[in-house]
């Protein structure tokens, strides 16, 4: 089947190139070859090889050739087809499981093994979940495949301490639920009469960590009913057979199976293939591995008794029909009772009574003795089933996984298989029904939806033509027309309603369907096979004729109803069976639905829950109905085939493709196997997966590109891409472990690198910093020896301080002359050095200074020369007069009067004091280059030799006296405002510099010659000039203030160009002759 071959997993070691991928074929086959023993090569284990896929004897003749060679499995793809070989043929040892781990298919022969393998891989690989449909009809070997499965996946599974409880709870609960569902039929020694599925859980690193058992519809009626030649449940004969003495002392039993009703209407307690004493202590040893307590496990085999017990009680009718306990089984009554926990009373009127509503009140109505066989069977049936129930709820308990992080899983489903007996009631038509179902999931998975996927993929295909079921699923469950409808309505109808109504009713609905009849509805031929109130249905796997009798009853299941009222009404009765009828009282839904309804919605739950997996398929054969080895019945088993659908399926394989996926999936998955595609295909998928296939070389005849998906042929194909893959993933992740580990190695360099800079820099630093310490110790040194004369211990310090100092002199060396504040102190070592610095620097400046000059500055300056020369130090408002600049002269048009001498050199005003009065008078002086002349209105008053002059001039005010050798008329006493311009001037001119002097005190001057004035000073609030009481020339000055100037007729102006002008700078002129 195509489906079923998707993403198988491979490993390996294989080049995505052609012609290594047929050299790899060729290895495997050579491989195989000489793996196989000749008894392997017997046939062709893949019918998909087969010649004449088409003759279905060449199927037959490949399956019973190799059937007799005790090769029991063949590939159909991979579906895998098992005939039953009724014998142990030692293909299930540990060393098998270990050959088959991690192989792909078609490497070893077909084994179940194998398929397990694949999907155990595939799940962990792709992470989703997986289910094995394990179909076939009765004792065609379902139940021997799931155990199997579950065995390897124990055995082959990585393990650990705690998860061996978990595997072996998982193998250990078959023994259990196979001992209370699994009974001996004809068909099958160990035939299941419940349908199981069985999740078993993984987690991510593939180990088994819990399981989760859903079962199916027991077969409930086997507890009271076999017909000839069956068994009861197993559990039953195990234990009467096998329990302890004091168990079944305490049961009440005895080790006879001859004396339980229940045991022995199938007349063959005993059954050769069995052993019950060995299976009961399986099952006792299962129990306590899946933690049913020794209090439940009594509790469980004291219910399984009084069943037996049950069994046993016999009715009577009384005279009025009534029925009664029979006398002799009355005691048998006791034993159930005391197991059950239920009141005597209670138990008897339930057994002989039916409770009835009537309005507000309950009548108890007594039954007849049919009946109450009837009540005591349902009752039997009832306990049974609950019984069950709780078993599985307890084994599910035990498999439990609780973490709640995400597993995946894979699906076992087993169950029951499809069946004909002589005669079938309603748990036959629930058993088909049952496989009818699985059937046409099988052909929708497969044949059905493959070809329809095809056609939408526009794919070129034959159609291949199969019988589709649905017809008869439709028969059985559609709504209002369906059997199980019909059914329901008979149980569930008001009036006299009974099985024959149900088959009237049925004949009426459903009469002209191609797949039912009746005796009624058939014709003359058939009508001879039928009864009346029988039916039939065209199964998928053959006719089966079902008898009406007990249908509705089954359905109902009626004494349940009973049974819920009395433990209703007297719980605490049941006590010791607590947790089984606990279990059944909580049981939801039941007593609500008919038991047809139950299992059809139970069915549409596992359809659902097998469709949400990917399916693995065994299609289980059976080789004949005696249960012999080595007989190969051509008839039953080319039925089988046919009705499996087995040569369509192969048909489909042959003609299809064994695997087909989305193109983005497709891409996704193996896109590292092409340089184009990885690691992002930029186009669309389709073309991509086209450029990878080319790339992979795929021959055109292998493959198909549909609108959305590929589909490949052959299975080689997509095993030699896998290995590819795997080869590939093994390349990438070596790349991303050397890129990792390149990225590790390059940050631990870096690191190195960094550590290797910090460790240089740190060396660096602590070098710098010995270094500083030197330089700072000797620097510390020699600043301590900086007095000293040089030596080694401060001669550096000396140097950086000479430096230092010149740096810093250079730096901040005075702008002009000046600017005297300026030149910076030098250290003690540098001060000679910085005197003769500053020196040469002054020089410097001195010389800019006299190249810039003018010749009338130099003139000018020439004269503040000469001025500093005679008053510098002496004369107090000297420096004050320093900044005011001489003038040539100061009278040229100031006054408006022309100076009458001759090239007159200087001119000021003057005031002059009277010898005599000391009356002061202004006069004019004016300095010619032979003589000054004393000038009053361009007279001259008075000429004054410069070859005889003498001058004082007072120290405190601009006072002179000019006393002249030549002079008749006495010395001068003169004051002006141009003092020190004027007294240079005349110094210049007269050539008398070492004439003038600056006097302290008094000067005496010559009022003429012989007689002797004073000009007396003395400081006051005022300037005044005046002639003192003895006759001297009193002034009286200010003391001396840079803000202000002394008007000579009193008053302090502040300084102005007029004021200025009278401004009292007195100085005598003397005119007498010493
Ligand atoms: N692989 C096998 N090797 C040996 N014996 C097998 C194998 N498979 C089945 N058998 C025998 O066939 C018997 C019936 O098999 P099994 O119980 O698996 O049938 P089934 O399909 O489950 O039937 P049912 O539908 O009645 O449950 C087994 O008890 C066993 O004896
Ligand atoms: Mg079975």
């Amino acid at each position: 089947d195509a489906r079923e071959i998707r993403r198988v997993p491979t490993c390996g070691e294989i080049s995505i190139k052609k012609h290594y991928l047929e050299a790899r074929c060729n290895r495997i086959l050579v491989d195989m070859e000489g793996a196989l023993t000749a008894r392997d090569r017997v046939g062709i284990q893949d019918f998909v090889l087969l010649d004449s896929y088409t003759s279905e004897s060449a199927f037959l003749d490949n399956l019973r050739k190799r059937f007799h060679e005790n090769l029991i499995y063949t590939y159909i793809g991979t579906l895998l087809v098992s005939v039953n070989p009724y014998k142990e043929l030692g293909i299930y040892t540990k060393k098998q499981m270990d050959i088959y781990m991690g192989v792909n298919f078609f490497e070893l022969p077909p084994h179940i093994y194998a398929l397990s393998d694949n999907a155990y891989r595939t799940m962990l690989m792709e992470n989703n979940n997986h289910v094995i449909l394990i179909s076939g009809e009765s004792g065609a070997g379902k139940t021997e495949s799931s155990k199997k499965i579950l065995q390897f996946y124990a055995v082959s599974c990585p393990r650990t301490s705690l998860l061996d409880n978990v595997r072996d709870r998982l193998l250990l609960s078959n023994p259990v639920l196979e001992a209370f569902g699994n009974a001996k039929t004809l068909k099958n020694d160990n035939s299941s009469r419940f349908g199981k599925y069985m999740d078993i859980q993984f987690d991510f690193q593939g180990e088994a960590v819990g399981g989760h058992i859903l079962s199916y519809l027991l077969e409930k009626s086997r507890v009271v009913h076999q017909n000839h030649g069956e068994r009861n449940f197993h559990i039953f004969y195990q234990l009467v057979e096998g329990a302890e003495d004091g168990l079944l002392r305490w049961l009440g039993l005895e080790r006879n199976c001859q004396l339980y009703r229940y045991l022995v209407q199938g007349q063959c307690a005993k059954v050769s293939s069995i052993s019950d004493k060995t299976d009961w202590r399986t099952v006792r040893k299962a129990l306590s591995v899946i933690e049913i307590s020794e209090a439940d496990t009594e509790h469980l085999f004291g219910v399984i008794a009084s069943v037996l017990h049950l069994g046993n009680i016999r009715f009577e009718a009384d005279a009025r029909g009534y029925a009664t306990l029979n006398t002799l089984t009355s005691s048998v009554l006791v034993s159930p009772v005391q197991l059950l926990g239920v009141h005597v009373q209670v138990l008897r009127e339930g057994l002989t009574h039916r409770k009835i509503e009537a309005r507000a009140e309950e009548v108890l109505s007594p039954l007849t003795a049919e009946h109450a066989i009837y009540a005591r069977d349902a009752l039997a049936k009832a306990i049974y089933g609950r019984t069950f129930a709780w078993l599985v709820n307890k084994t599910n308990e035990s498999l439990a996984n609780k973490d709640s992080t995400r597993k995946t899983v894979i699906g076992l489903l087993d169950i029951y298989g499809f069946e004909v007996f002589h005669v079938n009631s309603f748990e036959q038509f629930c058993i088909n029904y049952c496989n009818e179902k699985l059937q046409q999931l099988f052909i929708q998975l497969t044949l059905k939806s493959e070809q329809e996927e095809y056609e939408a993929e526009g794919i070129e295909w034959e159609a291949v033509p199969f019988f589709n079921n649905k017809i008869i699923c439709d028969l059985v469950e559609e709504k209002h027309r369906g059997i199980i409808s019909v059914l329901d309505e008979e149980c569930l109808r008001p009036g006299e309603a009974s099985d024959l109504t149900f088959l009237e009713k049925l004949e009426e609905k459903l009469g002209g369907h191609p797949h039912f009849v009746t005796h009624k509805l058939a014709d003359q031929k058939t009508r001879k096979t039928l009864e009346r109130g029988d039916f039939r249905l065209l199964h998928y796997a053959g006719e089966v004729t079902y008898c009406v009798v007990g249908f509705l009853d089954k359905n109902n299941d009626l004494l349940y109803k009973n049974i819920k009222d009395v433990s209703a009404l007297n719980p605490s009765a049941l006590l010791p069976c607590g947790a089984v009828f606990g279990y059944m009282l909580q049981s939801p839904g039941l007593g609500f639905l008919q038991v047809a309804t139950q299992f059809k919605s139970s069915l549409a739950g596992l359809t659902e829950i097998l469709m949400s997996k990917e399916p693995w398929y065994v299609r289980c054969l059976k080789p004949n109905n005696s249960k012999q080895s080595g007989c190969f019945d051509d008839v039953l088993v080319r039925h089988q085939v046919k009705y499996l659908g087995l040569m369509e399926h192969l048909r489909v394989r042959r003609a299809g493709f064994a695997y087909r996926r989305r193109f983005e999936v497709f891409l996704q998955r193996y896109k590292a196997l092409c340089p184009d595609t990885w690691p992002h295909w930029k186009g669309k998928p389709a073309d991509g997966v086209q450029r990878l296939v080319i790339h992979l070389g795929y021959r055109p005849d292998e493959y198909k590109m549909g609108r959305t998906k590929i589909f490949i042929r052959h299975p080689r194909t997509l095993f030699a891409t896998e290995d590819a893959f795997e080869m590939c993933k093994h390349k990438l992740a070596t790349r991303i472990q050397a890129k990792y580990r390149g990225y590790r190695v390059k940050g631990a360099f870096h690191r190195q690198r960094d550590a290797c800079w910090r460790g240089m820099q740190a060396r660096k630093e602590r070098e710098r910093r010995t270094w500083a310490v030197k330089v700072i110790k000797r620097f510390i040194k020699g600043f301590m020896n900086r007095n000293q004369p040089v030596c080694v211990d401060n001669a550096e310090y000396l140097t950086f301080v000479r430096q230092n100092y010149l740096i810093r002199l250079k730096e901040n060396l005075p702008k002009n002359l000046l600017d005297k504040n300026t030149w910076l102190t030098p250290p003690p070592i540098m001060q000679e050095a910085s005197r003769i610095l500053h020196q040469l620097y002054v020089r410097l400046l001195v010389r800019k200074y006299v190249r810039g000059l003018s010749a009338q500055r130099k003139a000018q300056l020439q004269l503040k020369s000469l001025t500093s020369a005679l008053f510098k130090g002496k004369k107090e408002s000297y420096p004050q007069s320093v900044s005011k600049p001489f003038v040539g002269t100061r009278l040229e048009g100031e006054d408006g009067s022309p100076v009458r001498c001759k090239a007159p050199q200087y001119s000021v005003l003057v005031v002059k004091y009277d010898r005599n009065g000391f009356r002061p008078r202004q006069r004019q002086l004016v300095l010619t280059q032979a003589a000054a002349y004393l000038v009053e209105e361009a007279k001259i008053k008075q000429r004054v030799e410069y070859g005889s002059l003498k001058g004082w001039l007072s120290l405190t005010v601009e006072l002179c006296v000019l006393s002249c050798s030549v002079c008749p008329q006495g010395d001068l006493v003169l004051q002006c405002d141009h003092l020190f311009e004027l007294v240079t001037k005349l110094s210049m001119l007269a050539n008398k510099a070492s004439a003038i002097k600056v006097v302290q005190g008094s000067i005496r001057f010559d009022i003429h010659p012989g007689k002797e004035g004073f000009v007396d000073f003395r400081s006051g609030q005022e300037t005044m000039v005046y002639r003192a009481k003895n006759g001297h020339l009193m002034v009286v000055s200010v003391p001396y203030c840079n803000s202000a100037t002394i008007n000579a007729f009193g008053g302090v102006h502040r300084p102005s160009r007029h004021i200025q002008y009278y401004n009292a700078n007195m100085f005598t002129i003397p005119m007498s002759t010493h």
